[in-house]
């Protein structure tokens, strides 16, 4: 498994979480849920920054994508702080969660469609191991300094 296919079934995982939260109407499990949220999406987001994302700013033609991509994963972290620090009965929490629920798919989206494309083109085989190598342990000193 290579660092694209890891960062896509991150992306799965992210996603099958926001539909399991979506589905929980109690506040202390949205609360454990949210929590849990933030302990994938951060690390990911960072892990990709360090690894792939300074590849594709090498190039001049990414680079515009990839510092839309910072923007927005900058903008999610805002977005589940928000979340986490809302009071999970609330009405408000559900436009909240919405907000970043959609704010995170269409990141993917970016991601999946663009980002990654260019960057299967870009990345030769031997960085593309190095950078499969990396990712795992980049994602658990992020989550180490999180707990
Ligand atoms: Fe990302
Ligand atoms: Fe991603």
């Amino acid at each position: 498994m290579d660092i694209f296919d890891l960062l896509e079934q991150e992306h799965r995982g992210i996603i099958a979480l926001i539909e399991k939260l979506e589905k929980t109407a109690q506040p202390e499990q949205r609360v454990v849920l949210v929590r849990e949220l933030e302990l994938l999406v951060v690390p990911h987001a960072r892990a990709e920054q360090g690894s792939m994302y300074p590849f594709l700013k090498r190039r001049d033609k990414m680079l515009g994508e990839v510092v839309e991509a910072e923007a927005e994963h900058e903008l999610a972290e805002h977005l589940l702080h928000d979340l986490s620090t809302c009071d999970p009965a609330s009405e408000i929490w559900n436009d909240k969660f919405h907000a970043l629920k959609d704010h995170l798919v269409q990141h993917f989206k970016l991601e999946e469609t663009s980002l990654f494309v260019a960057a299967r083109k870009i990345l030769d085989t031997n960085e593309t191991t190095m950078l499969s190598e990396q990712l795992p342990r980049a994602k658990e000193g992020f989550l180490k300094g999180m707990r």
